[in-house]
């Protein structure tokens, strides 16, 4: 089954990303993960929406081909990082390739809050009518103060967290599933 990673950073050293790489090497074999980079994309215009950049239609075919699309973003300013709703507004016209896709959050932060109010934010996008994803109900996963979760060499050691990831996954798995047309 293939499952998409979208990272919400393009921070060379991102958290996110680290966490992002850290899913692919987890679940090694049991899913097959992939982190579907969004950042060459455009700023979208749509004047070009019909006849995009091959970047745009590189990426859009990714999504297209994966059965579900798992977010690991931060919070920028209370709100999604403007690439991240950069990449959702391609995904909302022509082909709208997120249209019943099942997705579920992930989102690190520095602060206390673990990117609550950019996760409210992206389901609100995630439910509208151009882009019409499937969010994963009642499953938010909310990572604070994330700098405390890395060892010196930069694997990520929060237990807690980690247990919690595994149901999901499974979670997500099996929902997949059940949504499949
Ligand atoms: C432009 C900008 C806005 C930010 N706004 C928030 C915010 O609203 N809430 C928060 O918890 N952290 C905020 N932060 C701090 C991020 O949580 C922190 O930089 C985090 O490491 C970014 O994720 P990354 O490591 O995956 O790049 C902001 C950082 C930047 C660069």
């Amino acid at each position: 089954m293939n499952i998409a990673i979208i990272v919400g950073s393009l921070r060379k050293e991102s958290y996110n990303k680290r966490i992002a790489e850290f899913l692919i090497k987890r679940y090694d074999g049991k899913y097959n993960l992939e982190i579907v980079s969004i950042d060459k994309l455009p700023l979208f215009n749509e004047d070009i929406e019909d006849d995009p950049p091959v970047e745009v239609i590189q990426f859009k075919e990714k999504i297209k081909n994966s059965s579900g699309v798992i977010f690991v973003t931060p919070e920028y300013n209370h709100s999604i990082p403007g690439v991240l709703k950069n990449a959702l507004d391609w995904c909302s016209r022509v082909d709208r390739v997120l249209v019943r896709k099942p997705t579920f959050i992930i989102g690190a932060s520095n602060g206390n809050v673990g990117t609550a109010r950019c996760q409210s934010h992206l389901v609100q996008v995630l439910n509208s009518p151009g882009v019409m994803a499937l969010n994963m109900p009642s499953t938010h996963v909310l990572i604070p103060n994330v700098q405390d979760d890395f060892d010196e060499e930069g694997n990520f050691t929060n237990e807690r967290t980690i247990n919690y990831l595994d149901k999901i996954m499974n979670k997500f798995l099996k929902w997949i599933e059940k949504n499949r047309d």
